[in-house]
């Protein structure tokens, strides 16, 4: 039985077992490769996914959990007002075993969604969930408080 949802903006059917774990569904699937698998219990935060705009592990969603729902992988980020996001990351050198980077942007995409000028704490806060054996975070807080004004000034300019 296909999942009906919404995929990175698009309406599409999935043919993927509903008991089967959303990562699955998502790589095997649907070609998402983006949607790492690390613990694969939920502590590592690199199978991260937006459902209706809130950080989920897809390792512990079942795909027929997001039937009828939004969500987004970083495949779906390349353009609009997402990109300064995954620009700022790549230039405060935020990547560098890339493992963790795809979850890490999906969580601080959901921040920037929800909250316009975050705080560096709240940027700590909302990548907590997210596991990074490479980069010492700075990088990556930094690059998170860089999008948010790289996004403010796009608004500004759109506006
Ligand atoms: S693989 Fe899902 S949280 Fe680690
Ligand atoms: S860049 Fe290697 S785990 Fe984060």
């Amino acid at each position: 039985m296909a999942i009906d949802l919404i995929l990175n903006g698009k309406a599409v059917a999935l043919d993927a077992p509903p008991a089967g774990r959303l990562i699955d569904a998502l790589r095997d699937h649907a070609g998402l490769t983006s949607v790492k698998e690390g613990c694969g219990e939920g502590e590592c935060g690199s199978c991260t996914v937006l459902v209706d705009g809130e950080p989920v592990c897809s390792c512990l969603t079942l795909a027929g959990q997001v039937a009828g729902a939004k969500v987004e992988t970083v495949e779906g980020l390349a353009r609009g007002p997402d990109r300064p996001l995954v620009d700022a990351v790549v230039e405060a050198a935020g990547v560098q075993c890339g493992y963790c980077t795809p979850g890490v942007i999906l969580a601080a995409k959901a921040l920037l969604d929800a909250h316009e000028t975050p705080t560096r704490n709240d940027i700590k806060t909302a990548l907590s969930g997210n596991l990074c054996r490479c980069t010492g975070y700075h990088r990556l807080i930094d690059a998170v408080d860089k999008a948010a004004t790289a996004r403010r000034r796009l608004a500004g300019d759109a506006g």
